[in-house]
């Protein structure tokens, strides 16, 4: 008998499971069942649009269905074509033999969205395939291809070509052959020499992963109890793991950012332009200018994607150095791949060409530029830009700041301007914050979502402002931690509270790892410091706000970060990457905080955490009052993707939604309170509005902007 199975499983799909596995077992003509998806594909779980409601969670209806499978008098053959993922694949693991098509694919991906695989997934997949296999499947989520699978005896057999015919053979073949041997649950958990420490060790390894984040930790446990209890009472610990995520809120978080980072795909701009009406230009070749620390990572990530590039340096020294460092990670990269260096072909002058000729970018469709943050620079470039391309070429500037406006200005085509603001290192990072200008067409918008996508990112669209969304939600909060050292704080005591917090490094640590030197130039460039400060103006003090000079001070001193051994940390020497806190800068806060009279105070790590968040979210807000972003979601999916933030956390202003706004708006009006010459804890008008007007849900704060949203 076939019992066929829809994609997603509701509560519907399980009791047609249940009717048919109830009426196959009652009919002494069925000799064996076979369970297959519909279409092709044989499940992908339950659907996560109906988890916002946890008694209705899908997977607790589930196990018993599983149990029941299992249960079977008859052999249950699963055939797995398309997808078994979460449910699916515990459903897979209840039938007594799997069979999966080659090209199908597997996994357990509850973890990445808060949860554990909670039908009795983390108690029978280590009795099939062993605890470190199952431990490493269950604790990262990864879908694995079927010829894995077979490796690690998740599958008996693979099918090249019709996986329900061979399903059916084999059930024709194991008719009347014992099944308690196929039952998992009656099987024991295959011991290791080592179990003990093995799992603790994996215990450390998740924590350290994922700071904070509850799902991969309590994965492990449920696979502890796999390992040390009988069957019946590891499923009870599944259970109530799984109830703990279920209600902890990072499962919400996480959903939260899941379908976040569906929802910045629907783009759209104040003025009426929008995903649903823009068209892409294919985009066939490209080309990147600057091969710098950006610039090999973006040819990295084109020649990954397949798209042929032209690589261009200013002269050939400069030129010969980027050919090196990009060959580097595309050798890298492609050690990574199935099919290597042959599949990346990147030796291929059609596919990577290296030139210092501008006139090679004749018939690109796309140009990237990544040469140094100078505007004068940057638009001597896209004036010949739009003189060599063709007409319909995209330009894009990987400008971290740099008003898109003033670049497009220096071409003949500013509807074909566009800010493509890559993370670093760019072939890793998944962030492309894409920032129109005010000529900047809905079709080149268009397309650079569409590179996004096919470099396998996350095209986030934005407008044009300082520093974009990114970088200028980053600054008060950088600020912030500043003038907590000024105050009385260390950078280590700053970075630990925001570690601890879940970012993957503080803010100081970043700084040292991005070098203090950028920042330094570009507040030179706007006159903040250097030989264009005007003379007698306050150390502490420009444009009548507060300012603390202290990282202008460690690069007077030759302190830029890792790349010079030392900036705010210590390290081993130049280059070096293990931060040890320094008392040569302890020592230069005391000294300093005497200079400008400062009484240094114990700042604790509530006032640590509030004020560089707070400040950050602050800005947020203004982002959304002035139309730069779409929605809190774009916010978000920028922060997880690009600067760290902690996915379990749902993204800066998702985490103000969870903290409540009025206190938010409290905190800020008192932190504001004690620092009036700051304006980064101002409160945003756009925030007291929607306290004012009772907190409404998030998805809701876009109605109260002022400017009229187009519907998304
Ligand atoms: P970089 O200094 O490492 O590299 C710049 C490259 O441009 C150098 O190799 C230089 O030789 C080349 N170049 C300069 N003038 C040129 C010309 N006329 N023609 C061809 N090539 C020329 O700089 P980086 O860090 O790669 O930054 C590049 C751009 O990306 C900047 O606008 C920066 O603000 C932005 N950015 C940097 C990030 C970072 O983490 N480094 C992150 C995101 C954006």
């Amino acid at each position: 008998m076939v019992i066929e199975s829809l994609f997603y499983f509701s509560l519907a799909v399980l009791q047609a499971l249940e009717d048919g596995l109830k009426k196959a077992d009652a009919d002494p003509s069925v000799k064996a069942v076979m369970i297959c998806g519909e279409n092709g594909k044989f499940s992908a779980g339950a659907d996560i649009r109906g988890f916002s409601a946890p008694q209705s969670h899908p997977g607790i209806g589930l196990a018993p269905i599983v149990s029941l499978i299992e249960s079977s008098e008859k052999p249950v053959v699963a055939a797995i074509e398309g997808v078994a993922l979460g449910g699916g694949l515990e459903v897979a693991l209840g039938c007594h033999y799997r069979v999966a098509h080659v090209k199908a694919r597997m996994g357990l991906p509850e973890v990445t969205i808060g949860l554990l695989p909670g039908a009795e997934g983390t108690q029978r997949l280590p009795r099939l395939i062993g605890v470190p296999a199952a431990l490493d499947m269950i604790t990262t989520g990864k879908h694995i291809p079927a010829t894995e699978a077979l490796k690690l005896g998740l599958v008996d057999e693979i099918a090249e070509e019709n996986t329900i015919e061979a399903a059916i053979r084999l059930a024709n073949k194991v008719i009347g052959q014992p099944l308690a041997p196929r039952r998992l649950s009656l099987k024991p958990v295959p011991t290791l020499p080592n179990m003990e420490a093995f799992l603790r060790e994996a215990l450390v390894k998740v924590k350290k992963q994922a700071r904070g984040c509850l799902a991969p930790e309590l994965c492990v446990q449920a696979v502890r109890a796999a390992s040390e209890r009988p069957f019946a009472e590891g499923l009870r610990r599944e259970r109530e793991l799984f109830r703990l995520l279920l209600s902890s809120g990072q499962a919400r978080a996480l959903q939260y950012a899941f379908f976040a980072e569906r929802a910045v795909r629907r783009w759209a701009t104040p003025a009426g332009a929008s995903w649903s009406s823009a068209n892409a230009q294919p985009v066939r070749s490209a080309a990147v200018i600057g091969l710098g620390t950006m610039g090999r990572g973006i040819v990295t990530s084109l020649v990954k994607a397949n798209i042929p590039v032209v690589a261009l340096e200013q002269d050939l020294e400069n030129l010969k150095k980027g050919r090196k460092a990009v060959m580097l990670l595309l050798e890298r990269e492609a050690m990574k791949m199935e099919g290597g260096a042959q599949r990346l072909d990147f030796h291929n002058p059609a596919r990577l060409q290296f030139t210092v000729d501008f006139d090679l970018l004749r018939d690109v469709d796309l140009v990237i530029e990544a040469v140094f943050e100078n505007m004068a620079l940057k638009k001597e470039i896209f004036h010949k830009l739009s003189k060599i391309c063709k007409p319909g070429a995209l330009l894009c500037t990987n400008t971290s700041a740099l008003n898109i406006n003033e670049i497009a200005s220096a071409t003949s085509r500013p509807q074909q301007v566009i800010g493509t603001h890559f993370f670093s290192p760019a072939h890793v990072m998944r962030l492309l914050e894409i920032i129109y200008g005010s000529h900047t067409s809905p079709s080149a918008i268009a397309t650079a979502m569409q590179l996004a996508k096919a470099l396998n990112k996350i095209g986030v669209v934005v407008g044009n402002c300082f520093g974009f969304v990114g970088n200028r939600m980053m600054f008060p909060y950088v600020q912030q931690a500043v003038f907590l050292l000024e105050e009385g704080s260390r950078p280590e005591a700053v970075d630990e509270v925001l570690e601890d917090f879940g970012f993957k490094i503080g803010p100081f640590r970043m700084s040292d790892l991005a070098g203090l030197d950028v920042g330094w130039r570009s507040r030179q460039g706007q006159g903040l410091t250097g030989p264009s400060l005007p003379a007698g103006t306050p150390a502490r003090q420009r444009h009548g706000q507060r300012y603390s000079p202290l990282p202008d001070l460690l690069c007077e001193h030759g302190r830029f970060g890792q790349k010079t051994g030392h900036g705010w940390y210590l390290y081993e020497k130049a280059g070096g990457r293990t931060a040890t806190p320094d008392p040569w800068l302890h020592n230069f806060l005391a000294r300093y905080r005497d200079t400008h009279g400062i009484k240094a105070r114990a700042i604790d790590q509530e006032e640590i955490l509030e004020r560089c968040l707070f400040a950050l979210i602050n800005e947020g807000f203004a982002i959304l009052a002035e139309g730069i972003a779409s929605g809190p979601e774009h916010l978000d999916v920028i922060y997880i993707n690009g600067y760290g933030w902690p996915r379990h956390r749902g993204g800066p202003m998702f985490y103000a939604s969870t903290v409540g706004l009025p206190r938010v708006l409290a905190k800020l009006e008192q932190y504001s309170e004690v620092h009036p010459d700051v304006p980064g804890l101002r409160p945003n008008a756009f925030l007291r509005k929607l306290v004012a007007v009772g907190s409404p849900p998030l998805q809701e704060w876009m109605s109260y902007v002022s400017w009229q949203s187009p519907k998304l």
